[in-house]
């Protein structure tokens, strides 16, 4: 290269921008925008191939230290020793299922070990399963939760997905069982955990191998972003990582820095939802307009002693069933002022959705009868407003 200064094009491309000395830290992790790394020589590339040292960064789909600070951060939350952060929970998902399916050998997938499935799991899921990945060939076999927690396994799986809560019946499953009798058959045991978050419950505390978050729900909250979250061993996340790599669903660095500042307030936004939530549901419950409520704090759930020994609060979800069926739950749905109808949940505004309608639409009615989810059913997602503006907005809007 010529000593002659470059010239205007080539300054602006390459001169100046880069970070200045500096003798203090940012608080928290700058955005890391750029997509490349520039690296000191070939044996930093050769270095790089031969294993990934944890301080070398090369191209922005396989790490990113923005992402990667999100990630230790999460992994502290729920008591894991590693976090792989995505574009969207479904992202965390699909990721992860590749991953567990192709197993750790290498070998490819052994068609006689399929992913035993719970058949109640977060709708996008059952249909990414039940349709997608069958007709690719790859094998899935769909149990109700009982069976999975008390019944005959028919199968010897690779792994056993569940979620817990449940959606919209917020059901759990006794985690401690699943993962015990995964590891009998020396498969690995996963849980959406998505409507607990930490510090809620812990699954891995349990047994549980892996994790899964939608980020987009509690974690984000404030319906401002998309992401997922895999939580586990170093080891597990490693095989995730590979297809991490290759499928593509990293999480985009802004919207990282954007989760880990929601992070900052999980805690506390959850103290507050589980408070009103639990408010909401102990006076729901006393009204002769509502038929049931499933809440996993009431004495009424069939899972109250569960959630009392798994859960460190019961969570900002409620769901109410209506004597009038599917035209009641409809009328509160269309006249509550406050409530947004809105899909999603786990954000400072409170949601109201019909689960038929949105999270189990399409379900036939032997499919939602497995899921436990009736016509008549609303499902309720508390945020940080007044309880007191809640209940006056749930108490206009219930018919009857
Ligand atoms: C329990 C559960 N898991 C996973 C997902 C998928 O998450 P995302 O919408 O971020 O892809 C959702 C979304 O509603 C969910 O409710």
């Amino acid at each position: 290269m010529s000593h002659k200064k470059p010239n205007a094009a080539t300054l602006a491309v390459h001169a100046g921008g880069a970070l200045p000395p500096m003798r203090s830290q940012p608080l928290d992790p700058p955005i890391y925008r750029n997509t490349t790394y520039r690296v000191e020589s070939r044996q930093a590339v050769l270095d790089y191939n031969a294993g990934h040292p944890a301080d070398l960064f090369f191209y922005g789909r396989y790490e990113n230290p923005t992402v990667r600070a999100l990630e230790q951060k999460l992994a502290l939350l729920e008591n894991a020793e590693a976090g792989l952060c995505f574009g969207s929970g479904m992202a965390a998902v699909s990721t992860t299922v590749f991953a567990l399916l192709a197993g750790a050998s290498g070998a490819g997938v052994d068609l006689a070990r399929p992913l035993l499935c719970s058949s109640a799991i977060y709708g996008g899921a059952y249909r990414l399963f039940r349709d997608q990945l069958r007709a690719l060939g790859l094998p899935v076999v769909f149990l109700p939760p009982e069976q999975i927690v008390e019944g005959a396994w028919p199968v010897h799986p690779c792994a056993v997905y569940v979620e817990s809560p449940i959606n919209p019946t917020l059901r759990l499953l006794d985690l401690r069982k699943v993962a015990a009798r995964a590891h009998e058959v020396s498969a690995l045991a996963v849980v959406d955990g998505t409507f607990a978050p930490p510090p809620l419950q812990h699954p891995l505390a349990l047994g549980i191998d892996l994790v899964i978050h939608s980020g987009t729900k509690y974690l984000g909250g404030h319906s401002d972003l998309l992401a997922g979250a895999v939580l586990g061993s170093r080891e597990l996340l490693a095989r995730v990582e590979q297809w991490r790599k290759l499928l593509g669903g990293v999480l985009d660095p802004g919207a990282a820095s954007e989760l880990a500042r929601s992070l900052k307030t999980l805690p506390v936004r959850l103290e507050r939802q589980c408070q009103t939530a639990f408010e909401l549901a102990r006076r729901l419950e006393r009204d002769r307009r509502v038929k049931a409520v499933l809440y996993p704090g009431l004495e009424s759930h069939p899972d109250h002693a569960l959630a009392r020994r798994d859960l460190r609060a019961f969570g900002g979800m409620v769901t109410v069933e209506l004597p009038g069926g599917l035209p009641a739950a409809a009328r509160l749905y269309d006249g509550v002022r406050l409530f947004a109808r809105a899909a999603s949940l786990g954000s400072v505004e409170s949601l109201i959705s019909l689960p038929v309608d949105s999270s189990h639409v399409g379900y036939d009615d032997a499919e939602l009868a497995r899921a436990g989810v009736s016509p008549g059913m609303a499902r309720l997602s508390v945020g940080l407003e007044d309880v007191e503006d809640l209940w006056e907005d749930l108490d206009q809007a219930l018919p009857g």
